[in-house]
């Protein structure tokens, strides 16, 4: 195990999370536009397991492919790592399966890391949530607030006009009266086919032109995404969204206490957390993998909470030499 002091190992275990990420990415690139996320899916996620074995953690999956008895590989509960700190983990080897499945923007292979249990354990059902940037007063949105007085004062902070707001959403039948609610004030909104985790976290990239997300999907997205805004100082605010009583009871065994409680950043992803993406297909954050003659080429971000940094990392990969990637 290494003797290095805390601040380094950290340091270099981000760089470790970019390889882990980049596996799932690589794998599951194979898949993109071939109409099978099934196959796509189970790439990344075999890779990612794969990937895992070197990293130097005591790894705990609390975000995953689901339960032991229904995923064989990042099922919650499972010890991954080599062995070090002890983390929770939180991961998604495809986010967004259908839509690298069709070749469609917006695939990554995502991962996030805090201290053992800071993240919100949260089961595989939708939470609504609601987010922006960095560099506005905290509270200027608010998750109960109607989504006409959340726009005008993201305005009034951001000195624009409602008109240059945009608003992103994900383009479901249960979302029309949020774009409804939207349009009526007057802002802008750009429909995303899927990949909610990169539509809240294109609030915090300047280029994406995205200043708010809103909407309901899928919890453990929530909580990958609420990783990343703490790292770019974002803010976000979540609840979870049950459709029957077995879905409470499963969030109650999971250490849910209040079912209706609307959560901070700090409560879905608290203490000091990293998160790690590799572009799958490409999206407002990252590009999509670029298959070359001998291998590929990949573009990846990894930040953490601590310093703030958010790095990106172009790579390229030749297949001749690291086989487990000749996909
Ligand atoms: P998958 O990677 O499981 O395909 O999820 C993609 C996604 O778009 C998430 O980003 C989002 O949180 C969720 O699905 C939304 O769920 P639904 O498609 O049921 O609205």
């Amino acid at each position: 195990m290494s003797q290095l002091p805390r601040q380094h190992t950290d340091r270099n275990l981000a760089l470790e999370l970019v390889r882990v990420t980049e596996a799932a990415g690589i794998a599951a690139a194979k898949w993109i536009g071939r109409g099978d996320k099934n196959a796509a899916d189970g790439a990344a996620v075999e890779a990612m397991r794969h990937a895992f074995d070197s990293v130097a953690i005591s790894g705990t999956v609390v975000i995953g492919e689901g339960e032991m008895d229904e995923a064989p590989m990042l099922y919650i509960g499972e010890k991954v790592g080599m062995g070090g700190p002890e983390m929770d983990i939180a991961v998604d080897p495809l986010e967004g399966t259908e839509i690298v499945a069709k070749g469609a923007a917006n695939g990554m292979a995502v991962i996030a890391l805090a201290d053992k249990g800071r993240f919100l354990h949260a089961p595989d059902i939708y939470m609504q949530k609601i987010a922006v940037g960095p560099g506005l007063p905290q509270g200027v949105v608010d998750l109960d607030a109607p989504a006409g007085a959340n726009l005008r004062n993201l305005a009034r902070a951001k000195k624009v006009d409602i008109s240059d707001l945009v608003v992103c959403i994900l383009d479901r039948p249960r979302h029309a009266e949020i774009i409804a609610e939207c349009r009526e004030a007057g802002a802008r909104i750009m429909l995303i086919e899927a990949g909610d985790v990169a539509g809240c976290i294109a609030t915090a990239l300047p280029q994406s032109g995205v200043d708010i997300y809103l909407g309901s999907g899928g919890a453990p997205e929530g909580v990958i995404a609420a990783a990343a805004l703490r790292c770019m100082n974002g803010q976000m605010q979540c609840r979870l969204l049950y459709e029957d009583d077995a879905q409470i009871e499963r969030a109650r065994t999971m250490g849910v206490v209040d079912p209706n409680r609307k959560y901070s950043l700090h409560e879905i992803a608290g203490g000091d957390v990293m998160f790690a993406a590799t572009g799958v297909t490409t999206g407002p954050m990252l590009r999509g993998i670029l298959r070359t003659e001998s291998g590929a080429v990949t573009h990846s971000v990894v930040m953490r909470s601590k310093s703030g940094t958010v790095r990106f990392v172009e790579a390229q990969h030749d297949f001749a030499i690291k086989h487990w990637t000749n996909a």
